[in-house]
């Protein structure tokens, strides 16, 4: 560990739904992570403090948290891009059930993947060749914007309609329908815009787009949200939903 700066002041969420926050003293280091800070305390001052990490890179998205008011993934967040006054506030993310101080429940957010039809169903067998698909086409490099998704959740945590109608199916499981829409070897379209039509689908989007300001992927949930909406039209001019 390094040469501690300082004294960070932080404010973290114990407890569930009805919880309330408690302080804690952390070094304040060089380089130090939100993640770094939440683990000090873990290690060093309370081991009942209960948080959810994996990789530490920016890969698994389990990380998220509300930090200073806003979804974001802590491992890739450095204090001093949040703070600038030694003080920090800590907790779960918003529009999800709180299990337990950091840690929410995740079900009702990935059910709603599978609500939007985000498995990808294929017809190709064993015996097949493989899908040959032009990295220059058209919905390939529509597929390239949405697939680094990690799942993190920022999005959903981040949606005031999420807040308002909890049956949303949300920025995250829409950016994983648009893209299997654009995934030319899946056989599930039509179920697909059926299921992203309804009222908790795609036209709930009221396009505040604080989605795509939150991501820590760069991903624009709003523009492929956009995208479903124009598919679903077409789709239902041409009487095919
Ligand atoms: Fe996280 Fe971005 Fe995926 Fe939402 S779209 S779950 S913010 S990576
Ligand atoms: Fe994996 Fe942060 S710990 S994304």
């Amino acid at each position: 560990m390094g040469t501690a700066l300082s004294v960070l002041h932080v404010r973290v969420w114990r407890g569930t739904e009805s919880g309330e926050y408690q302080e804690f003293q952390v070094p304040r280091l060089e380089s130090q992570t939100v993640l770094d800070v939440v683990t000090h305390i873990q290690r060093k001052l309370d081991p009942t403090l209960s948080y959810r990490f994996a990789c530490r890179v920016g890969m698994c998205g389990s990380c998220a948290m509300t930090v200073n008011g806003k979804a974001r993934w802590t491992c890739r967040t450095h204090v001093a891009s949040v703070s600038d006054e030694e003080r920090l506030e800590i907790g779960p993310l918003r529009n999800l059930p709180v299990i337990k101080d950091l840690v929410t429940d995740m079900a009702p957010f990935f059910d709603k993947w599978a609500a939007a039809k985000g498995q990808f169903r294929g017809s190709a067998t064993r015996n097949d060749d493989f899908a040959r698909v032009s990295p220059e086409s058209r919905q390939r490099r529509l597929v390239d914007e949405s697939i680094e998704c990690i799942g993190c959740g920022v999005c959903y945590s981040s949606c005031d309609v999420v807040t308002w109608k909890p049956d949303y199916l949300g920025p995250a499981a829409l950016t994983r329908a648009w893209t299997l829409v654009n995934d030319v070897r899946d056989v599930d379209q039509r179920e697909r815009l059926t299921a992203v039509a309804g009222d908790a689908g795609c036209h709930a989007c009221h396009t505040q787009m604080t989605c795509t300001e939150r991501c820590p992927k760069k991903l624009s949930p709003t523009a492929g949200i956009a995208g479903l909406k124009r598919a679903v039209l077409s789709a239902a001019l041409k009487g095919e939903i």
